[in-house]
């Protein structure tokens, strides 16, 4: 795992958004274009209606960059594919609080398998779920969209559920990532709540300007103008 600088806003693109007939290309060029981490969406087809990649694909594409891998589990039962995810060069592994009957087992085992540990939360799930599970996680992930494809627009009810979570964080090292419909038009109004990262598929991969799509978003990131969240 590579840090190009540990304070700022993380910007991780979602390969999601790629072209998936280049996926290998696609990860060097974002890279390349100067994203922080990359976000790998898993989907299974059952805990979300859409069916993605597997760690076969998280293995292939390990070789590509040196940076953080940030995979996201939208599957259920996760508890299985720990370790094949684990084992292909995941970084940061993400798990949903609502997948699976023992989330404090799933994040331990997490960490066990010597990856960071993340939960993430659906836009209709409360802040508590995490409560008693801050001392295990590394990250929380806020789901802005009901998970399952790119392109949705940003939610903004969960503007709200940032600010609650990043007072339970408190001084905790815990990142505060946020997933879906992010776009320049809204990233300081999610930064100003509290998030300290921000995962962008279709604002990243548009127009093939990787590059000036990441400045845009840090750009975004670092002012005060909230006035919109389109
Ligand atoms: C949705 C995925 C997101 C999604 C983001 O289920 O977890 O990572 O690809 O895409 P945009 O930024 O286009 O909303
Ligand atoms: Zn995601």
């Amino acid at each position: 795992m590579t840090a190009r600088d540990t304070n700022r806003i993380k910007i991780a693109p979602s390969i999601l958004s790629a072209d998936f007939a280049r996926l290998g290309e696609e990860v060097r060029a974002i890279d390349a274009a100067g994203c922080d981490w990359i976000h790998v969406d898993v989907m299974d087809g059952h805990f979300v209606p859409n069916l993605t990649i597997g760690p076969a694909v998280v293995k292939a594409l390990r070789p590509h960059s040196a940076l953080t891998f940030d995979v996201h589990l939208m599957i259920d039962p996760v508890d299985p594919y720990l370790e094949a995810f684990a084992a292909a060069g995941s970084d940061i592994i993400t798990v949903h609080a609502e997948a699976g009957r023992h989330v404090d087992r799933t994040l331990q085992r997490v960490r066990e398998l010597g990856c960071k540990a993340g939960l993430s939360l659906n836009p209709a799930t409360p802040e508590s779920v995490v409560e008693y599970l801050l001392d295990r996680l590394d990250l929380i992930l806020v789901m802005s969209v009901n998970p399952g494809f790119g392109g949705q627009s940003f939610i903004p009810s969960q503007l709200e559920k940032l600010r609650r979570l990043k007072a339970m964080i408190g001084d905790r090292p815990i990142v505060l990532e946020v997933d879906g419909g992010v776009v320049p038009g809204n990233a300081g109004a999610i930064v100003a709540a509290g998030a300290t990262a921000l995962v962008a598929g279709s604002a990243v991969f548009r127009n093939g300007t990787y590059a000036a799509n990441i400045a845009a978003l840090r750009v975004a990131a670092a002012g005060t103008d909230t006035a919109t969240l389109s």
